[in-house]
């Protein structure tokens, strides 16, 4: 990810880079440390800027350098960008900067898209995004409590999906987009668990709506549990969950769990039918994310249409890293 911002920024003769979202600095340091890059490092949360900077002294202390890195925390928006950035610039005022991104998550990716887009003091940029978890939509209902309230739906992003297509995607899905089918080959054991849990899941809710105390339409949030502790058998699972929604223990007892897991699993052989189900939705992530990723392709082309042809404006997107390893792993490019 550092030698491509690297070669976009020498394309471009850019020496400033922003690294938004930068978490606790591994991207910032190459770009500073190796690459004698100007780099502003930027993260909301003071507890990561911290932590970056910790980092970088132990980094220099093993291997000195004399690149550039400046630390911030700052939630970064449209509003306050280019006061961020006129404050950092280094030469002139007029400073250009290429702004960058690695596993930005939730809205953090469309954010930065539309800074790219918006802002005149940033011509290129460069952005690998991450789980789509907290991705807001237009159509959903939002949390005003959040802090990232006051900046638009991260998707969709394109007029394309959004009004040609008129495209909901909704939470169900975003969450879907981050599955890695292509890993399960590879961690045999895991998935395997993974889908018991799924099994343990459905199962406590039939037996919830068959007792009266859920409704079929309105499923109970149980929230993470422990994997290692709370999993170990289905009615070890049951009580976890049943406290967990300040149920009483014995509103299912640890017989009756043994006996509805007896015959759903032996008789029934339920678990494999939620295997399936669960396989054919996971195979659907691909799809899913594929959509939100050409989203903010389409946007980006779209916005820069504008703007007349030169020999550094354009859009590209191609898998930057093995998706067994990092699964999100396409990096969005582009250049004013
Ligand atoms: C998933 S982490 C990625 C960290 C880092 N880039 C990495 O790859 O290790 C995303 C980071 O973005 C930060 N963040 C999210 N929205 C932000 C915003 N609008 N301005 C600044 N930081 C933000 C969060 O605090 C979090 O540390």
């Amino acid at each position: 990810m550092s030698t491509v911002v690297q070669r976009v920024a020498s394309r471009r003769e850019l020496g400033s880079i922003m690294d938004l979202g930068a978490g606790q600095g591994y991207l910032s340091r190459t770009l500073a440390f190796q690459h004698k890059l100007h780099v502003l490092a930027v993260d909301g949360s003071e507890v990561q800027t911290c932590g970056a900077k910790w980092f970088d002294q132990r980094a220099l202390r093993s291997r000195p350098s004399d690149g550039e890195l400046n630390h911030v925390t700052d939630m970064v928006t449209p509003e306050n960008v280019s006061t961020l950035l006129a404050r950092w610039s280094k030469q002139q005022e007029d400073e250009k900067w290429l702004v960058c991104g690695l596993h930005a998550c939730g809205d953090l990716s469309s954010l930065m898209l539309r800074l790219f887009i918006k802002s005149n003091a940033i011509t290129s940029l460069v952005n690998v995004g991450c789980c789509y978890h907290f991705l807001t939509e237009e159509h959903q209902p939002r949390n005003n409590e959040s802090p990232s309230s006051s900046i638009p739906a991260g998707f969709p992003l394109s007029g394309f999906v959004k009004d040609q297509l008129d495209y909901r995607m909704g939470s169900i899905a975003h969450m879907l987009a981050c599955q890695t089918p292509s890993r399960w080959s590879d961690k045999q054991e895991e998935t395997l668990k993974s889908f018991e849990h799924h099994f343990f899941r459905a199962l406590l809710q039939y037996i919830m709506v068959e007792k009266g105390l859920a409704h079929v339409d309105k499923p109970p949030i149980i929230g993470r549990l422990n994997k290692k502790k709370d999993f170990v058998s289905f009615p070890v699972y049951v009580q976890a969950a049943l406290k967990r929604l300040q149920m009483p223990q014995d509103a299912i007892s640890i017989e009756e769990a043994e006996a509805y897991y007896a015959e759903f699993k032996t008789t029934r052989q339920m678990d494999k039918q939620i295997a399936i189900l669960w396989t054919v939705r996971a195979l659907l992530a691909p799809l899913l994310e594929s959509i939100v990723l050409a989203d903010r392709w389409l946007y980006l082309k779209e916005q820069l249409a504008d703007i007349p042809d030169s020999e550094t404006k354009g859009v590209w997107m191609w898998p930057l890293f093995d998706p067994i390893t990092s699964p999100r792993n396409m990096v969005i490019v582009a250049s004013k």
